[in-house]
């Protein structure tokens, strides 16, 4: 079966067309949209996504060497996201299925993020622990099989992301702040900031599962107070203990999870497990407990429709489809 899959639920604009593995993809990211506004702008976002979708998909069908014709089905992300940008690419996609008269199905955005390493070559075999990290959400789940996901733990304030971007524009750095704050801290000492009673990782002892990132930018915002943010050499300090901290924090709680259930599989997924800092360190902690760490391929770490496809394409197989309906949720709970 040929999906043809749209995301479009923050601020990258993907397509990707697939048939039991990926065919094509492409992905427009709008960060130059949003930059001089340090965060994503729903509505110039929307607008993008409407200009974006049509030529995107013209671009894939070429690539794969496939006519619109031979699509068998359109997936497309339902939620959760911003509602204007879901909208414009739910109504694209909804719409395109109408025309070439075959099924269309919403797709939730995490349950695409949770498969997304089924998408490598090396990819875990169920159950898994996953820790999904990106912009908007932080939790933490033992995926039994496809459509079960046992939520164990989440963020009570921030997402891992929103803190990396906005701990970026603390330092000085350009948005989106995630990779530039990763490329700084290589050039930093983390030991320096991140020993005792400087940079701590908050709720690291609270004995369940949940995360929190609000006082450690707080942390930040007082140590940089004290810095002289002209000396590269402190920021890039700085930067490194912040890094070091979060995704050490990230790390021990999702290898503690996978301690407490028996699963030796773990999974970390969304725009975070891009940090190749963080894949390190996850893998070395998980190798010296016996457990193997997997990783979606970066391009599919961020936003991206080949995972809302390979996500449609389990949910197909089983029969579901939409009726005549456009669905575009802001906030969604995990599907069975
Ligand atoms: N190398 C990196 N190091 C740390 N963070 C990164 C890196 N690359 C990207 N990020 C972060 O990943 C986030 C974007 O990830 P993603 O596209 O999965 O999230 P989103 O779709 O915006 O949110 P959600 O999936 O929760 O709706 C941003 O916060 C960005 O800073
Ligand atoms: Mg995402």
């Amino acid at each position: 079966m040929l999906i043809f899959a749209v995301e479009s639920s923050c601020d990258e604009t993907a397509v990707a067309l697939y048939k039991s593995g990926v065919l094509a993809h492409k992905v427009y990211s709008q960060f130059v949209i949003h930059q001089k506004y340090k965060g994503v702008v729903p509505e110039l976002a929307a607008r993008s996504h409407i200009e974006k979708l049509i030529p995107l998909t013209e671009e894939c069908l070429q690539e794969a060497e496939v006519s619109k014709k031979a699509i068998d089905a359109v997936a497309y992300t339902m939620g959760p996201g911003l509602i204007p940008c879901l909208m414009a690419g739910a109504a694209y996609a909804r719409s395109l299925a109408y025309g070439l008269e075959v099924p269309a199905l919403g797709i939730h955005h995490l349950e695409s993020h949770i498969l997304s390493p089924l998408l490598s070559d090396d990819k875990p075999s169920f159950p898994y622990v996953t820790l999904l990290v990106s912009g908007g959400h932080t939790q933490l789940y033992e995926v039994l099989d496809y459509g079960d996901y046992r939520l164990h733990g989440q963020t009570r304030d921030d997402a891992a992301g929103e803190a990396f971007d906005k701990t970026a524009v603390l330092l000085g750095l350009s948005y989106p702040g995630g990779a530039e704050l990763e490329k700084l801290a290589k050039k930093g000492d983390h030991s320096r900031f991140s020993s005792k009673h400087k940079l701590t990782m908050p709720m690291a002892n609270s004995g369940d599962y949940d995360f929190s990132f609000s006082g450690i930018k707080t942390q930040v915002r007082y140590l940089a107070a004290k810095l002289d943010l002209q000396n590269d050499r402190e920021v890039a300090d700085l930067a490194a203990a912040f890094q070091h901290t979060i995704t050490k924090g990230l790390t021990d709680k999702t290898l503690a999870l996978a301690q407490e259930k028996g699963i030796k599989n773990i999974a970390i997924v969304g725009g975070v497990s891009a940090n190749r800092y963080f894949r390190d360190m996850a893998k070395a902690k998980s190798s010296s407990r016996g457990m193997k760490v997997y990783f979606a391929p970066l391009e599919y770490a961020t936003d991206n429709a080949a995972m809302v496809a390979l996500t449609a394409s389990y949910r197909l197989s089983k029969g579901q489809k939409d009726n005549l309906i456009i669905q575009a949720k802001p906030r969604l709970g995990i599907p069975a």
